[in-house]
């Protein structure tokens, strides 16, 4: 069995659909902070198999020891956190409690447990803001533009420190890009609290007519088409990614993974990806470079093609389609509530 923490988040709840339709039995550990129980039901509907459920913190040591005291856990997949930037900076306090010792907890009690094989959901954010892209596994971390950044980095660093304690351990470190989309179903995807920060939720707020415009932040980049660019990939391609990270992780040590499509695409193409993909309108107009923003970067994904026999294989019109179907399902059950 393998736990899932953050299971009914954005990602999470992707990876679970991913893992149970490969077989995979698969427990959630999640306190919805982000996320409601409905998603449990959606993932059920959708793969037709049972999943366990624990409602709890991940810095709740007893509920982690009760849990691998129950169930025979073979690894771990760690994506519960906080994740807004921008908040971060706000409430540091609860990015570095949540993400840093969120992961010592859950690490003490996988060592007591005797589970050491571990998945850990980073970001392509610890290249940090001076790195070049294409950004490779080999590049060091950089300086971190906010606290959570600095959380995932610290995560990072202490999993290098507990393998070096402990050769057992066998760690797979996964930078995510820029995912984004839903599940082909429609009936899971990203659901932002309040007004969305990342462009993808943002554009289909616009579409649905639930925003009246989107800010394209900064035209004066040294980009193709002065937007910035990044690195989108479909959620569902995440997903496997993790499924066959976790095939991997026999090899003892910290694995960095970057997963991402290898591309770049501007705010521009986005938009008209977009439009041109789901005939919506998205009205829209340049404002001022958003503080903190790098102007570009995407991966280099070749080490996941080469060692997990992994690369991202969904069009960017699947993206946008995804994304669409997705919204209007949330709007419309949102508004059913
Ligand atoms: P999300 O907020 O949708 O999912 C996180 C889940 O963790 C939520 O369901 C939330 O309720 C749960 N959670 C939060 N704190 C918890 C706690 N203390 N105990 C138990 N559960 C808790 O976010 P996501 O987009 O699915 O991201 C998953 C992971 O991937 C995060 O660690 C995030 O930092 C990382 N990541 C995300 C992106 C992205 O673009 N979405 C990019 C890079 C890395
Ligand atoms: C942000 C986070 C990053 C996180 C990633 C994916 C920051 C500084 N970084 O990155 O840590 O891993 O999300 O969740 O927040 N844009 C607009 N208008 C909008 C929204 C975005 O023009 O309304 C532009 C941004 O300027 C950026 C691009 O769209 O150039 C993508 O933005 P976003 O989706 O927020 O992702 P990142 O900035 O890459």
């Amino acid at each position: 069995m393998i736990l899932l923490t953050g299971g009914t988040g954005y990602i999470g709840s992707h990876i679970a659909v991913e893992l149970l339709q490969a077989g995979h039995d698969v427990a959630i550990l999640d306190n919805f902070s982000n996320s409601d129980e409905t998603v449990i039901e959606r993932i059920e509907s959708i793969t037709e198999r049972e999943v366990i459920l624990y409602r709890g913190d991940v810095r709740d040591t007893l509920l982690l020891t009760s849990i691998f005291q129950s169930h025979d856990i073979e690894s771990v997949i760690h994506c519960a956190g906080l994740k807004a930037v921008g908040e971060s900076v706000k409430d540091p306090l609860a990015y570095y409690d949540v993400n840093v010792y969120g992961s010592v907890t859950l690490c003490y009690a996988m060592q007591q447990a005797g589970v050491k094989q571990l998945l850990f959901s980073s970001s392509a954010t610890i290249y940090g803001v001076n790195a070049q892209p294409p950004y490779t596994e080999t590049m060091a971390r950089g300086e971190s533009s906010s606290p959570y950044g600095t959380s995932k980095g610290m995560v990072e660093k202490l999993l290098e420190d507990l393998s070096d304690s402990d050769p057992q351990w066998s760690i797979a470190v996964l930078r995510y890009f820029n995912p984004i989309g839903a599940h082909p179903s429609g009936l899971i995807g990203e659901l932002p609290q309040g007004t969305p920060n990342n462009l993808m939720p943002y554009i289909s707020q616009v579409a649905a007519g639930l925003l009246p415009e989107l800010l394209i932040y900064g035209n004066d980049y040294p980009t193709k088409d002065g937007t910035c660019v990044r690195d989108y990939l479909h959620v569902t391609d995440l997903a496997v990614g993790h499924r066959m990270a976790v095939a991997a992780l026999k090899k003892p040590g910290v694995n960095y993974f970057n997963l991402g499509t290898g591309s770049g695409i501007s705010v521009n193409e986005m938009v008209e990806a977009f439009v041109s993909a789901t005939g919506m309108n998205v009205p829209y107009r340049f404002a001022p470079r958003r503080e903190g923003d790098l102007g570009a970067f995407w991966a280099c994904s070749k080490k996941a093609e080469r060692e997990l026999e992994w690369r991202a294989e969904k069009t960017l019109e699947d993206m946008m389609v995804d994304t669409w179907r997705w919204q209007q399902f949330s709007t419309k059950t949102k508004r059913s509530h």
